[in-house]
């Protein structure tokens, strides 16, 4: 169905569309960079807004890819233009061999740009040993400073873990860090200002993140969701922002904070799509390939890899996955249909 939405989106997109061709270019012109790679569904942690209590029905093991058949799968998609790749989860950092996957990808011909996105239970003993084997960045998911508010949200109590593995990882040169943070209404939505301090204060990258529709539990509503104008509301009642003007592909739009040099930044992906600048594919941990977040359809490239599939068959995978993204998500529009794997076993 055709929304009012993605009508919109297609004539800004046809707008935008660059002239430059790649292996991984959709048809409105955007060229793929940027690979996010889930390793792993699994956590160590059960967000409220991404799990329910009990987790979700994990993916079998055998179906999850093994450290050389994720290095395989990155290399064959660095030859097709991509130059950078974020390991997620899940939690990555519940896959024991993380460090093979990172060496091996940053060992490749064309290794690109290596970042993590971590909840920071384990990094403090894991994050010298990553950066040793070519680990660039780390971004953390911390969404309360408050151990009460941290145990309520995660439903663990493992706030001081957080905290030593961001010390080991500023140690280990895996520098700036950035902290990812989801605000729900009632629950942690006064803390935005407490938790811009704590990130000035330590120099880490504070960015909101709007909720979206891709909880386990399906309990997502737009609603009560705290957007992009009450993140920034309740922020300026403390704090001077002021917009800073490139974005580029990233999702989020940032803000200096108190004149800099200290940025804030909003991934306003429900109240603001930034569906026109995507330059992102994703590979899940079962190895299905997704052109979206929010994409109801996948390409297998776990079958065709195990049934022997070369790398160009592969590569051919890939460009047709692109091929087929669509204009953008419809979220809140008539029609919208919330995909059935949730947040953790797609990678965010
Ligand atoms: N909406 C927005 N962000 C989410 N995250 C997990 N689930 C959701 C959701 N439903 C966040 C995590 C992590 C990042 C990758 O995505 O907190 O920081
Ligand atoms: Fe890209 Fe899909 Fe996210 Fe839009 S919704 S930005 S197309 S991943």
């Amino acid at each position: 169905m055709t929304t009012s939405l993605d009508l919109h989106q297609d004539k800004a997109l046809r707008a935008s569309a660059p002239t430059s061709t790649s292996g991984l270019t959709d048809r409105f012109g955007r060229v793929h960079h940027d690979l996010r790679v889930s390793v792993t569904d699994r956590c160590s942690l059960r967000c409220s807004y991404c799990m329910p209590e009990t987790g979700v029905g994990w993916l079998s093991s055998d179906t999850v890819l093994t450290a050389t058949e994720f290095v395989r799968l990155v290399g064959i998609a660095c030859t097709l233009g991509i130059q950078r790749v974020r390991l997620t989860g899940g939690e990555p950092l519940m896959r024991p061999d993380l460090v093979d996957i990172v060496d091996g990808i940053s060992h490749l011909p064309q290794p690109p740009a290596l970042a993590l996105t971590t909840n920071g239970i384990g990094l403090a003993s894991r994050a010298a040993g990553l950066a040793r084997v070519g680990l660039n960045r780390i971004n953390v998911s911390l969404d309360s400073i408050d151990p009460d508010v941290y145990r309520r949200i995660t439903r663990r109590d493992r706030l001081d873990q957080v905290l030593a593995g961001l010390s080991a990882a500023k140690a280990a040169g895996l520098w700036p860090i950035k902290l990812n943070a989801v605000l729900q209404r009632g629950v942690n939505d006064e803390e935005a200002s407490t938790l811009l301090d704590f990130a000035v204060q330590y120099g880490f990258e504070l960015r909101f993140i709007e909720q979206m529709p891709l909880d386990g539990g399906h309990a997502w509503d737009q609603q009560t969701m705290v957007r992009e104008s009450e993140i920034l509301a309740r922020l300026s009642s403390s704090h001077q922002l002021t917009p800073v003007a490139e974005r580029g592909h990233s999702p989020a739009r940032r803000w200096l904070v108190d004149g800099g040099p200290a940025t804030v930044g909003v991934i306003a992906a429900v109240s603001q799509p930034f569906c026109a600048g995507c330059d992102r594919v994703r590979l899940t941990a079962d190895g299905q390939l997704r052109n979206c977040l929010f994409s109801l359809r996948e390409h297998d490239l776990r079958t065709a890899m195990r049934e022997g599939a070369s790398d160009d068959d592969l590569a051919k995978l890939f460009i047709q996955c692109v091929a087929a993204k669509g204009p953008g998500h419809s979220i809140g529009q008539v029609g919208f249909r919330q995909p059935a794997r949730p947040m953790s076993a797609i990678g965010g």
